[in-house]
């Protein structure tokens, strides 16, 4: 991951303002009022935000903002397709052995506030899977040369692995279950969160 984000640095002419680090969200190795702004992109889904939130107030200076893009799901859905959701929260917990979880925009704004945010703006979208987006999600993945590379690759590994062959399938159902499920997925979306350490 740094490495393609070093590679993507150096092609947008920025090696000499950005650096990467590795650092566990629970523990952040920084001191405290580092940064201008914290980002979590689908990250913060995979933690407990109760816990990791007031680690990134600390290393927010004073005026600084956390800003989260993370999926959401609706506060009420009909009793069969929140079965269907838990299921598929239940497969993403098991294949990365993280506490993946989708919560409700209001959940969202309540894990800034307890963690000592202010000024919390939620915006939700719904329909996380935008029709006739595969050309731009082509483009932003490097083309169609390295999108077909990589697919041959995975098919490559997979054929070797049942392993790896079985993680592709429970991926797969997962994202069955959350995202092409029209009677699921009108529940589900993405929110932009934003907060302000005071
Ligand atoms: C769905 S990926 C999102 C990655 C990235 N936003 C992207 O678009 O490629 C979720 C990421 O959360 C990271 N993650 C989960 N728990 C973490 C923790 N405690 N500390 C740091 N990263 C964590 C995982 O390593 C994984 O890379």
């Amino acid at each position: 991951m740094v490495k393609q984000a070093q590679e993507r640095a150096k092609t947008l002419q920025l090696s000499d303002q950005v650096t990467f680090q590795v650092s566990d969200a629970y523990d952040l190795e920084f001191p405290e009022n580092s940064f201008d702004a914290v980002l979590t992109v689908f990250v913060s889904q995979f933690l407990d935000p109760l816990r990791a939130y007031p680690g990134f107030l600390r290393v927010l200076k004073p005026g600084g903002y956390l800003g989260i893009n993370e999926m959401y799901r609706a506060n009420e859905i009909p009793q069969e397709a929140l079965s269907r959701v838990e299921d598929g929260e239940e497969i993403f917990r098991e294949i990365t052995g993280l506490p993946f979880k989708l919560r409700s925009p209001s959940i969202w704004r309540e894990a800034f506030e307890k963690s000592g945010f202010r000024d919390v703006i939620i915006e939700e979208y719904s329909n996380i899977v935008q029709k006739n987006r595969t050309l731009s999600m082509v483009e932003e993945f490097g083309g169609w040369g390295k999108l077909i590379k990589t697919l041959w690759e995975m098919l490559v590994l997979a054929l070797k692995s049942k392993k790896l062959r079985r993680r592709f399938g429970m991926i797969s159902r997962g994202k069955r279950l959350l995202l092409r499920d029209n009677e699921v997925s009108k529940y589900i979306g993405y929110i932009l969160g934003v907060g302000k350490n005071p």
